[in-house]
């Protein structure tokens, strides 16, 4: 690999389910990156107003929240609970949650590593000049497919289609939104997982990210 002196930044973004937070992990294992699950950030909020109180309804609140976020556990299983999805939905839209959790996230894609971050702005806000750019996608179908296998290997309660209908209404939310919707970077190469397995998605990702180091 033809790896240029500037630490590599890979940028993937993509819908709910889609496959990217996997693909991220993948791709931060194969390049030896570290690796930044931004989701996770916008879930701790989300986590902290669940547990200790807070109106998702109301900006200033969610914004107060955003305090909290160093003191979840990654880890926390309640993270990835349908409860906190929804509300992570809901208080993503807010400006001023966003520009709260931005500074953590562009440093994180500053440092002298590198670094694989994942997300929905990723190659569009956080990281714009990231060497590489995923846009990580497949069927509301199969994505909500997947999200049901997941929350039951979790032991979590599924019903694929109050998955599926969460599913359609995160991507409306997100895509909708005017504070950094979830949009194709104009330079984002697109990876559709509809018909592909978990092997072949973070192949055909290597593939790409490669092909972009190549011309740096
Ligand atoms: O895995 P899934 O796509 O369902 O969720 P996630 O990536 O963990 O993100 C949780 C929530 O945070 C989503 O509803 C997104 O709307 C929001 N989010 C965002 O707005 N911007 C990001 N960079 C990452 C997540």
């Amino acid at each position: 690999m033809n790896r240029s002196s500037r630490p590599i930044v890979i940028a993937v973004d993509g819908p709910a389910a889609s496959g990217k937070g996997t693909i991220a992990r993948a791709l931060a294992r194969h390049f030896d990156l570290p690796h930044m699950d931004t989701g996770t950030l916008y879930r701790a909020v989300a986590l902290t107003m669940f547990r200790f109180g807070g109106d998702p309804g109301n900006e200033f609140e969610a914004v107060r929240a955003c305090e909290g976020v160093a003191q979840v556990d990654p880890t926390d299983a309640e993270l990835r609970s349908e409860a906190v999805s929804a509300i992570a939905s809901r208080i993503s839209a807010y400006p001023g949650v966003r520009a709260a959790l931005l500074e953590r996230q562009r440093s994180f894609a500053a440092s002298s590593d590198g670094a694989v971050l994942d997300g929905r702005d990723i190659g569009t806000v956080i990281a714009p000049k990231a060497a590489a750019k995923l846009f990580v996608t497949a069927s509301a179908e199969v994505r909500a497919q997947r999200r049901v296998r997941e929350l039951l290997e979790r032991g979590m309660p599924a019903h694929y289609d109050d998955v599926l209908i969460d599913v359609r209404a995160r991507d409306a939310r997100d895509s909708g939104r005017d504070a950094a919707p979830l949009k194709q970077a104009a330079d984002a190469d697109l990876l559709d997982t509809s018909e592909m397995d978990v092997d072949e998605a973070i192949a055909a990702a290597i593939k790409l990210v490669e092909a972009k180091l190549v011309h740096q």
